[in-house]
């Protein structure tokens, strides 16, 4: 319920106040220079660009960084609002065309941005879930009332099975969120027993008799779901003692997955820029035995640039709403370095990734939305926004092996909106098809002097972008045009490569506000942009307000 999370948000927003003032902010901005292995130094002010002036990137493919993982590109579907019902599940009677239940038109749209995994069923929802009320026969299966978001009944019909055979369609990987917060650890062993267990037990049995007698795979296990709010409200010492005893009791069971392809598991981790949380679990982490251990601590935040209860607007904004949203989504690199530091701490090698499950920019609801479903518009400022945060994760790939946008579908964020029949692709799904060549890619140093625009009192970076070698070799770079105003010409210098052609696809639009609807679905959609290859340089022209992916072969 909206009203019961009014609080904790609250408190969460405060956190952005106690960011540098934004005179410091500004001037800083304007003397970065960035690399995509992290801010490399701090120059003299940087010149202002007029419109149009070149920017100039210098990559260097003889120095590869660290893996891309895959899982960077991961998405969230809690049951929420339309995000599973009606977004996924309409159930195999219905007139929409489905593959036992579940959407074809949001199946095949999915598979083209191969999403690495999928985590479920929450969320703040996760804590409150008791698996077995979603199994077996389902008119069977018992009506309950889904009291994290909008005391709506829950037929149940979209459980474990359902959500398994959604994984298989779309060719992704399950992260299960556990219930630690009105669950038991027996409940938890279970569930992953029913999953996983390939030996005949009464409950792998079970699983057969529901159509499923090969285990499943669980790549993830979500350990809670922000305990120190809604996941119960828990202090982190008491958390810390919980986390022990479901990582030493929940087990995988399916022999596919002992050695290779061990489930990870992931501990909550802070949702406010402060480190009392991470020490907590990190300084346990430490010192774990044999009889427990974690793979992954979450850390969840939101873009809100207003502070909480969300009152952007999703749809129809200025300029003022979108310079300010993208200067406070900006703030995940800091948040991510403050974790960091605590993390290498206990952790120097690295272990333990640091995993942001829950991210995006978070608007008041659609109105005439149910507030509670966290209905909203998605527009190229949201994948402009997208594209900045990815580029962020990117830049933190030695830690950051694993992030999912808050939502999938009709929720939040989202990639996709649908309405009965009805189906369109955001601007923010458009980016994710983009990067799509970056996931495992290893990243390339990329300098450049990111120049600045300013709209009001705010300053941001005009340019923003990173460099990667993807598996099959071929050189990408993304370069996120902030300024939604003037456009910029970028010219590359490759180092280590001698490039022979490239193509490139641009995202933009007539406006930063601009959207797809039903009726308009191809307003903001990629577009090929023209990309000269000359002396091993390549030069383009991005225009304002833009993200464009180039490929670049040799
Ligand atoms: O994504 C919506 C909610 O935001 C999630 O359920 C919760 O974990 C977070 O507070």
């Amino acid at each position: 319920m909206v009203a019961g999370i009014s609080g904790p948000r609250q408190q969460r927003g405060s956190t952005v106040s106690v960011r540098v003032p934004l005179g410091r902010r500004k001037e800083k901005m304007a003397r970065r220079i960035f690399t995509a292995l992290g801010l490399l130094a701090v120059a003299s002010v940087a010149p202002s660009i007029a419109a149009g002036d070149k920017i100039h990137l210098s990559v260097d493919v003889s120095k590869p960084g660290p893996t891309i993982n895959r899982n960077i590109f991961g998405q969230f579907a809690e049951n929420l609002g339309h995000g599973l019902y009606e977004g996924i599940w309409v159930g195999p009677d219905s007139p929409i065309p489905n593959t036992r239940g579940i959407r074809k038109d949001v199946v095949s749209a999915l598979r083209h941005l191969k999403v690495p995994n999928v985590r479920w069923p929450g969320g703040c929802f996760a804590d409150q879930y008791h698996w077995r009320k979603g199994i077996g026969p389902r008119e069977k299966r018992p009506a309950t009332v889904n009291s994290a978001w909008g005391d709506v009944i829950d037929t149940n019909a979209f459980g474990t099975d359902e959500f398994m055979d959604f994984m298989q369609q779309i060719g992704s990987t399950p992260y299960v969120s556990i219930n630690i917060g009105s669950g038991t650890p027996e409940e938890a062993a279970e569930w992953l027993e029913y999953m996983t267990a390939a030996a005949p037990t009464a409950l792998a049995k079970e699983r057969a008799a529901n159509g499923h007698p090969e285990p499943y795979k669980v790549g993830f296990l979500g350990v809670g779901n922000e305990s120190w709010d809604c996941g119960g409200a828990m202090t982190p010492d008491y958390y810390v003692s919980l986390m022990k005893v479901y990582s030493r009791f929940v087990l995988n069971m399916n022999p596919a997955q002992r050695d290779k392809d061990q489930m990870l598991k992931i501990a909550v981790g802070p949702g406010t820029p402060d480190t009392e949380w991470t020490e907590a679990v990190m300084k346990a982490w430490k010192k774990h035995t044999w009889a427990w251990d974690i793979n992954g601590l979450s850390l969840h935040w939101y873009t809100v640039p207003n502070g909480w209860p969300p009152s952007t607007k999703s749809a129809k904004f200025g300029l003022d709403d979108y310079v300010k949203s993208l200067k406070s989504t900006l703030f995940m690199d800091e948040f991510l370095r403050k974790q960091e530091t605590v993390m290498d701490q206990y952790d120097p090698g690295k272990k333990v990734t640091l995993t942001v499950d829950e991210w995006g920019i978070w608007h008041a609801p659609l109105a005439g939305s149910n507030p509670a479903f966290l209905v909203q518009q998605n527009s190229l400022r949201d994948a402009i926004l997208a594209a900045l945060n990815l580029n962020i994760f990117a830049r933190h790939a030695d830690r950051v092996r694993m992030a999912n946008i808050a939502q999938m579908i009709n929720v939040l964020q989202a990639m996709i909106l649908t309405d009965k029949d009805k189906m369109v692709l955001t601007p923010t799904y458009h980016i994710y098809k983009m990067y799509t060549p970056f996931q495992d890619s290893t990243l390339v140093p990329v300098a450049f002097d990111a120049g600045s625009y300013t709209h009001g009192n705010v300053t941001l970076p005009q340019v923003d972008a990173i460099a990667a070698k993807s598996a099959d070799g071929k050189l990408l770079v993304a370069i996120t045009n902030l300024d939604a105003e003037k456009p910029a010409t970028i010219d590359a210098h490759i180092e280590g490569m001698a490039a022979k052609s490239a193509t490139a696809e641009t995202l933009t639009a007539a406006a930063v506000d601009g959207v797809n609807t039903f009726d308009a679905p191809n307003t903001v959609v990629p577009k090929p942009v023209a990309v000269k290859v000359q002396n091993g340089e390549i030069s383009l022209a991005v225009g304002p307000g833009s993200v464009t992916v180039v490929s670049i072969e040799q």
